[in-house]
């Protein structure tokens, strides 16, 4: 229950390319398992970060019997900067992300993730916050199709959210068990047989821990925290993050001066901050999918630091 395979292992490793001496943030540590790729590749020391208290009591430990080279930080990765000055650490030569919530996390029905297993509509990362069950039983019907459909990608949104509205005008909707039921029952089975909750419980749980926010944040504390010469990888399983990290480095990688239409001569020469390490996505290869299918719909996309000032 408490494993997680972590994903794009020698990927992330060719992008990191981890150095002797070198200092590398894995903003999501999970079950540590990049974590300690990237100290088994050289002598570096790692500084992992969670929101998740579980993955804190686990990274501590193994940070303990690292020798002082592993060190565990709670707390969100669109605070890691602040979160490394606290740890006396100022710049970094690489980051990860590697996006959404682990195997462990789904797999424990107490904590509200999962369709497959009946549980309390939780599904916060850290202990903090509204529920996934506030959400439901509070947003209005307009809200919920909302976010149903821009974070979910679900064409049937307005559909489950007034079949949701219907049934917490009966009773309040506590369950994962109730929630899927009332959407499978709104809802068929595609034909690729994906269970009719899988987009609206994504799209739950991406708007209750504010994912794409904190993708944004912490894009930029990277951008802030690399040291020239530093690598970002970031490994994301859904279209929008996705786009999120690609339009920030086409933003990041692209030079030129910005140039006033009433003024047409350049009026700030804007230095890239990035450049990147491969132009589109690196995917997962097929030996990985058929041994992890989880690995399915990972992306990674991977730069490096320019010694340019930060772009914004
Ligand atoms: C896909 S798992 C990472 C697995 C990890 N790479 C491993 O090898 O075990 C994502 C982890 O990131 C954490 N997480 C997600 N968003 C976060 C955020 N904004 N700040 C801190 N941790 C976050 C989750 O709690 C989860 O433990």
């Amino acid at each position: 229950m408490n494993a997680h395979t972590p994903i794009m292992v020698s990927e992330v490793l060719a992008v990191l390319k981890p150095k002797d001496g070198g200092i590398y943030v894995d903003g999501t540590f999970g079950r540590g398992g990049h974590a300690q790729a990237i100290l088994e590749a050289a002598a570096t020391t790692v500084f992992g970060i969670d929101r998740d208290p579980a993955a804190i009591t686990i990274g501590a430990e193994l940070g303990r019997r690292s020798g002082g080279k592993m060190h565990i930080l709670e707390g969100h990765f669109g605070d890691m900067r602040a979160l490394l000055k606290s740890a006396g650490v100022a710049q970094v030569d690489g980051v990860l992300l590697d996006l959404g919530v682990s195997s462990p996390q789904l797999d424990d029905a107490a904590r509200g993730f999962s369709f497959r297993a009946d549980g309390p509509l939780d599904m916060r990362m850290s202990g903090d916050g509204p529920t996934a069950a506030d959400y439901i039983n509070q947003a209005g019907e307009e809200e919920l199709a909302d976010t149903i459909h821009d974070l979910g990608e679900e064409r049937h949104a307005r559909r489950i959210a007034r079949a949701i509205i219907e049934a917490r005008a009966e009773k309040p909707v506590m369950r994962t068990g109730e929630l899927a039921n009332i959407i499978r029952r709104k809802v068929r089975k595609s034909k690729d047989g994906i269970d009719p909750a899988t987009r609206t419980f994504m799209a739950i749980r991406i708007h209750i821990n504010d994912e794409l926010g904190e993708l944004e944040k912490g894009l930029s504390a990277a951008e802030h925290l690399l040291a020239p010469g530093g690598k970002l990888a970031v490994i994301s399983f859904h279209s929008l993050e996705d786009r999120i990290v690609k339009n920030f480095l086409r933003d990041r990688a692209q030079g030129g001066a910005g140039v006033s239409r009433h003024m047409p001569i350049a009026t700030e020469e804007k230095m890239p901050s990035f450049k990147l390490i491969k132009r589109g996505v690196i995917k997962p290869n097929a030996a990985e999918i058929s041994v992890n299918p989880r690995a399915r719909s990972a992306r990674l996309r991977a730069a490096e630091r320019t010694d340019a000032p930060v772009a914004h």
